[in-house]
């Protein structure tokens, strides 16, 4: 229960955890970091929405809008039969669930990895370049801070994101100042239906005020891969700028490799690349991963030890033996990468056969990851609009705008409001039957 404690007096209501409104009087100011983190956000409420409709949604809830991943029996089976296998050697389980790690993360996890990255990729990685986290987000949380913001010379740096839309869990980490400049992508059409966005890179600029150049591939929210083309370009504007080109790897290879094209992982001295255990299956088990040069990956560690001590040990001790033997590369590819290909392969052609020719739409080529990323051009009434009615008819899904975050001057783009993004993880019923009232209700919009 929570305790009132008149300090200001100004009444107010607030909400006790068995959801009932209470007055108190318990209130004063918040800080402006306090503000910024502690206010609600984009984020935030899609977490919220997320977390309730699979406690709480029922059968009739389509929940298309998180970025859940599936439960695949197979894999599912396999996180099962490591703990027991934990459980039957004792000791491993109590040092997973009863000790503290170093803040870089637990050492034989690591070399592990770096092993991993030597044998297969060909890296030049030591123990010394990598970093754990609680979960890739934390991870991004830490590196925006570290690299950006107000510098030891008064000036004020940024993040470029080459190309928005981009991943939406950025958009609210800085604790101060707005932290991103955001380039808007050239729109390739590709079919009747199709489209790809490519970097513009006749506009994208770097000053001395950008701190690094951050892309996720494969890109949430769009299931864009940026081609090994366009990496390599960016690779080479950050090395001549001497910043990071930081990539988010949350979907790449080598693991969980929701990738369905060509696309060569890169790792180099002035990359920062950032890794989870989230899509492969265990996201319960908040595991992050930084792959860096030694000095950003020593500071990760030094904030981990800040902020939380040290990081979860269960995803860890669960993979470590996984990564050992490869096992890890067999089922990404084999099991994981398969399952979300025919997901995206379903949800595509059950927009296909749903849309028809009722109104105009086109879908962002599924290059990777969990989405589709719809583009309604024309729409008459604005995403966000279409998030709410949908939302009446139990349909969950992301209203684009919110992907659009750090453009100066693009507040009148139309298409940031023409998109929306939805998650093909679910069962094929409740994808088939959310694309099926996503059609009727742009179709009302439409004939309004
Ligand atoms: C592109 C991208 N980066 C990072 C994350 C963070 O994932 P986690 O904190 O679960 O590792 C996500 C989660 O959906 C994501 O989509």
């Amino acid at each position: 229960m929570w305790i009132l404690v008149v300090e200001r007096v100004a009444s107010s209501y607030c909400k006790m955890t068995d959801g009932q409104p209470r007055a108190t009087t318990f209130m004063f100011d918040f800080s402006l970091m306090g503000q910024r983190l502690g206010g609600a956000s984009a984020i935030s409420e899609l977490m919220e929405d997320l977390g309730h409709a699979l406690a709480h949604g029922g059968p009739d809830i389509k929940m298309l809008g998180g970025g859940q991943p599936a439960h695949i029996a197979e894999m599912d089976q396999r996180w099962a039969d490591r703990f027991q296998e934990m459980l039957d050697h004792r000791d491993e389980f109590d040092r997973a669930v009863g000790n503290y790690d170093p803040p870089r993360g637990n050492p034989a996890f690591i070399a592990a990895l770096a092993g991993l990255l030597q044998r297969e990729l060909g890296w030049n990685i030591s123990p010394d370049n990598i970093a754990v986290t609680a979960g890739g987000q934390t991870a991004f949380f830490f590196l925006f801070h570290l690299l950006a913001g107000e510098m030891p010379d008064g000036r004020c740096k940024k993040i470029l994101l080459p190309l928005v839309p981009e991943y939406i869990g950025y958009a609210n980490q800085s604790v101060k100042h707005d932290m991103f400049r955001a380039v808007p992508p050239r729109i390739e059409l590709t079919g009747d239906h199709e489209f790809k966005y490519r970097v513009d890179f006749d506009r994208l600029e770097v000053g001395d005020d950008i701190a690094a150049i951050c892309v996720s591939r494969p890109t949430n929210p769009t299931g864009n891969v940026l081609t090994d083309e366009e990496i390599e370009r960016l690779s080479a504007i950050a090395s001549a700028h001497d910043i990071p080109l930081i990539i988010d790897n949350a979907y790449g290879a080598p693991f969980p490799h929701i990738i369905f094209t060509s696309a060569t992982p890169v790792w180099q001295e002035h990359m920062i690349l950032t890794l989870s255990l989230s899509k492969l299956g265990l996201p319960g088990t908040r595991t992050g991963i930084v792959i860096a040069h030694p000095r950003v990956a020593a500071a990760i560690a030094n904030m981990s030890a800040i902020v939380g001590l040290s990081n979860p040990n269960v995803g860890q001790a669960i993979v470590r033996p996984m990564i050992e033997s490869g096992e890890i590369l067999r089922l990404s590819r084999d099991v994981v990468r398969p399952y979300y290909a025919e997901k995206s392969r379903y949800a595509r052609e059950s927009v296909r056969s749903a849309f028809a020719d009722r109104f105009p739409y086109r879908v962002h080529v599924s290059e990777g990851a969990l989405f589709l990323w719809l583009w309604f051009p024309g729409l008459p009434v604005t995403s966000k609009e279409l998030y709410e009615r949908l939302k009446k008819r139990g349909v969950l899904i992301i209203s684009g705008h919110y992907f659009f975050f750090g453009l100066e001057g693009g507040k009148d783009w139309r298409h940031q409001h023409e998109c929306l993004r939805m998650t093909f993880t679910m069962p094929e019923q409740v994808v088939a039957d959310g694309i099926r009232i996503i059609a009727e209700e742009v179709e009302k919009a439409w004939n309004a």
